[in-house]
């Protein structure tokens, strides 16, 4: 039965809330959701797990290992249970959405499991924890996209904006589908208000998310046409989006981008492997050659465009040549950046069914060529820009020299440089003097492209 209102503990402003996020930046977006929503139940975010009243863990069933930490970092958490055993601790996102009822079992440290369509039920599941109940909320909705939630951001100059929800794609390997529900997209009205009044708020970037970015559709209006309104909202925003299907890749789309200075020429485009053979058996829905077909459209409208992939070695049944073909189709599209995974099976999934038939030595040795061939393509591509200059948009100090700052260019290429009187958020002209596989270096120029000052130690690469 449930406590009546009037035995309820008293809620003070003084009660905290934490949240860790693993996976992809739909979590890290919704997890701004729910924050928003405990907010309006009079819970503060912390940074710090130790003081809070309230431990969130917002999870991702990607692969085998992303649910492994989780199960690692639960047992971390009974310490703070166990000094606080008032403490309500929560799985939300994915893995809740996977692994449901079983998350609850008794001498467990979680009392709440909530999927990603159920952050509204949170205050009222927490607070029936409290009095010891647990809870359980994975319903997935065909309508929710918290629309009317503002996300609670912290971030001071990039956004992530979720645009539409859901997978209907149905990869043979992949829990999404499963775990976020069908395909529903947020309206066009609404998103461009947020970006308004996240440029009102000083922000610089917006990132705007779904899995299949580009299958969005709402209104009649589709992804080309939400990007330009974003776009459009103000031209010191810079645009950017993920991630988007190559099957949805439209010239419209492409176009759009290089209709609008502030939309990024940076495409992340998974291809995930380049034999036709495995794309079948993944229910890609596109073969090698009109990935390339896209590319080279991309190539052609968007010179000077980067672009990212994902990438898994061993799905069931890969052979050595199917291998060969991802490797050779690297080599011709040069990308500038690979998330590249192991192939991981995934209960319930079609590829379940196919077993798991490459070797696990094998599959490393592959994954591992995978990683150094497209190192040496990053390299490449960045020694190509020593000598030019970059718009660099500055997001914080370097991790390594706080003398340094730290920012990204168009194509989303970190750049480091001295630090001067430039502020976190502006644009700074950067001249490119040195670049490895992931990062350039270099130093602010003026109007006419004269370097201001130069390092010594940058001098003696040059
Ligand atoms: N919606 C995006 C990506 C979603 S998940 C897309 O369509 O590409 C991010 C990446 O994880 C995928 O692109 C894929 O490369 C990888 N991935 C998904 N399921 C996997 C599995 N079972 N094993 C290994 N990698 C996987
Ligand atoms: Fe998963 Fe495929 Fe959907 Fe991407 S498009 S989320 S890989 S099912
Ligand atoms: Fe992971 Fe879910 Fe994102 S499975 S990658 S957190 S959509």
């Amino acid at each position: 039965m449930k406590p009546l209102a009037l035995e309820l503990p008293v809620r003070t402003d003084t009660k905290k809330v934490y949240i860790e996020t693993y996976g992809c930046q739909m979590n890290t977006s919704d997890s701004e959701i729910v924050l928003s929503v405990m907010n309006r139940d009079g819970y503060q975010p912390t940074d710090d797990i130790a003081a809070a009243d309230v431990i969130f863990l917002n999870t991702c069933s990607i692969r085998d290992n992303a649910e492994q930490r989780i199960h690692g970092r639960l047992t971390n958490i009974i310490y703070y249970k166990r000094r606080n055993p008032k403490l309500v601790v929560g799985v939300l996102g994915c893995m809740a959405e996977r692994v449901r009822k079983d998350l609850l079992k008794e001498g467990s440290v979680v009392d709440v499991v909530v999927g990603p369509d159920q952050y509204r039920a949170l205050p009222e599941l927490v607070g029936e924890a409290l009095f010891g109940s647990k809870g359980l909320a994975v319903k997935l909705s065909r309508v929710e996209t918290y629309d009317d939630i503002i996300p609670l951001r912290t971030d001071g100059i990039s956004a992530w904006l979720s645009v539409m929800r859901g997978c209907d794609k149905f990869c043979t390997f992949c829990v999404v589908p499963f775990t976020r529900g069908r395909e529903r997209s947020r309206s066009l009205e609404s998103i461009v208000d947020e970006v308004r009044d996240l440029a009102a708020h000083n922000f610089r970037e917006v990132t705007l998310l779904g899995q299949n970015v580009n299958s969005y559709i709402s209104d009649g209006h589709d992804f080309a046409d939400l990007l330009a309104a974003v776009a459009d909202v103000d031209p010191r925003i810079r645009v950017r989006y993920t991630t988007s299907h190559p099957q949805d890749m439209s010239d419209k789309l492409i176009e759009t981008m290089v209709s609008r200075g502030n939309i990024c020429k940076y495409i992340h485009l998974p291809v995930q492997s380049g034999s036709n053979r495995v794309l079948e058996l993944m229910n890609r829905t596109y073969t090698a050659e009109h990935y390339l077909e896209r590319v080279a459209k991309i190539r052609e409208l968007l010179p000077g465009a980067s672009l990212s992939t994902d990438i898994i070695a061993g799905f069931p049944t890969e052979t050595e040549e199917d291998h060969q073909r991802t490797l050779r189709l690297i080599e011709q599209v040069e990308y500038d950046g690979a998330y590249t995974f192991k192939y991981s099976p995934r209960e319930n999934t079609r590829a379940w069914a196919m077993g798991d038939t490459v070797e696990e030595k094998v599959k490393g040795r592959r994954l591992q060529e995978i990683i150094d061939l497209q190192r040496d393509i990053s390299s490449r591509n960045n020694q190509s820009l020593v000598g030019t200059i970059e718009d660099v948009l500055v997001d914080g100090p370097s991790k390594k020299d706080e003398h340094e700052w730290k920012g990204r260019t168009d194509t989303n290429k970190v750049v480091i440089f001295p630090r001067g009187d430039e502020e976190i958020g502006e644009y700074v002209r950067i001249k490119i003097r040195k670049a490895t596989a992931a990062t350039l270096f270099g130093n602010p120029v003026d109007a006419e492209g004269r370097e201001k000052w130069v390092p010594l130690e940058l001098l003696a690469t040059s």
